[in-house]
């Protein structure tokens, strides 16, 4: 198979259509059987669900291309069940998660010429997203639904890759208390772009948000969970009820304490403790892990003594193992990894 003659090291963390997409229709209580599609245009009622009341949930995930050759993806079982915790809490019908690993399946195989090549340092992002298709206009769920899922080949999510970011702490609150924070829902990002739009305007890569109720607790981003390394080499990671539980975060707890040997805490972090720090990272499927060097905070700069130049050691040891274990350079935990081809 002849990949696309793709500038594969230059490419940004942007949107290419590609070949082939997943699609499937809920009506009248069932799922339809889903097909592949070249139509990458969706066109539904003036007044669908998800264009009213934003009746909207979506996920994230990569396909990479292997040191020997294959094409893989990392732990997609869990951004299946996370999308069933979505569609749940937003009323809509569950995604079957099997049916969710066969979408993955099908539509990297049909794009596989868009995988970038090992070590080019980009990927092929995956979009699964579901939305309510019918038309609603008093305030309740769709009847229909629309599950597809897009692939695009991406590469950094914040330009410079590997350099660190100055990130603010935000005014603005990200989610609230038994609200929506820990599912993956599109409105948790629309409420978001007010902020990030501010927030480059001044300057930042990001903002830091604070829990809503006390703005004592550091949460996460608007697209990445925290990691923060302690100056006694403790690995530390926000707990909350109200962050998106990071698949990515998840696993490189896993691969500090099992693979680095390191001690890891899952805990509530107060912004006062952030001083103290040696290295912060912001870990995702997009951002992978992107070195923190300054938080800002209301014009009181904080600076991680990992500096503005490199990723810090610790960083980089989790980075490198993580991306050695996506890449098949180093032998992946039982089930980490399904094999496209
Ligand atoms: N937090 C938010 C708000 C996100 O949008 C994402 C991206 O998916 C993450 C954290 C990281 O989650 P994951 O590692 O599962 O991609
Ligand atoms: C991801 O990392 O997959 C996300 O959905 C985050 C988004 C900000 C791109």
């Amino acid at each position: 198979m002849e990949k696309k003659n793709i500038d594969w090291s230059n490419i940004g963390f942007g949107y290419m259509q590609t070949d082939k997409r997943y699609v499937s229709n809920y009506k009248n209580g069932a799922w339809d059987e889903g097909m592949l599609t070249e139509d990458a245009n969706v066109v539904i009622s003036e007044c669908a669900g998800v264009l009213q009341y934003a009746q909207t949930c979506f996920e994230g995930l990569k396909a990479y291309t292997t040191e020997d050759g294959h094409i893989v993806t990392f732990r997609p079982e869990l951004n299946a069940k996370r999308m069933v915790d979505s569609a749940q809490r937003l009323c809509m019908p569950v995604f079957p998660e099997d049916r969710f690993i066969d979408a993955v399946q099908k539509v990297v195989e049909a794009n596989a010429a868009y995988v970038p090549p090992y070590g080019s340092g980009a990927t092929l992002y995956l979009r699964p997203y579901m939305f309510g298709s019918n038309p609603v206009i008093g305030v309740k769920p769709a009847d229909e639904y629309q599950f597809r899922l897009f692939a695009t080949p991406v590469g950094p999510y914040f330009k410079g890759g590997a350099k660190p970011i100055t990130i603010r702490v935000c005014d603005y609150d990200r989610a609230a208390p038994h609200g929506t924070g820990h599912i993956k829902a599109g409105l948790n990002y629309a409420m978001s772009l007010y902020a990030i739009t501010d927030a480059h305007a001044q300057g930042y890569d990001e903002n830091m948000y604070l829990d809503s109720a006390t703005r004592t607790k550091i949460e996460e981003t608007g697209g990445a969970n925290f990691i923060f390394v302690t100056k006694d080499g403790k690995v530390v990671t926000p707990k909350s009820d109200t962050i998106l539980p990071s698949i990515t975060r998840r696993s490189l707890m896993y691969v500090a304490k099992e693979y680095l040997g390191m001690e890891v805490e899952e805990r509530e972090v107060l912004f006062e403790e952030i001083k103290d720090f040696a290295e912060c990272g912001l870990c995702g499927t997009a951002a992978v892990i992107s070195p923190v060097g300054k938080v800002v905070n209301h014009g009181e700069e904080i600076c991680f003594p990992s500096g503005m130049d490199d990723m810090g050691p610790v960083t980089k040891k989790l980075y490198d193992t993580l991306t050695g274990i996506q890449m098949g350079r180093i032998e992946a935990p039982e089930g980490w990894i399904k094999v496209i081809k």
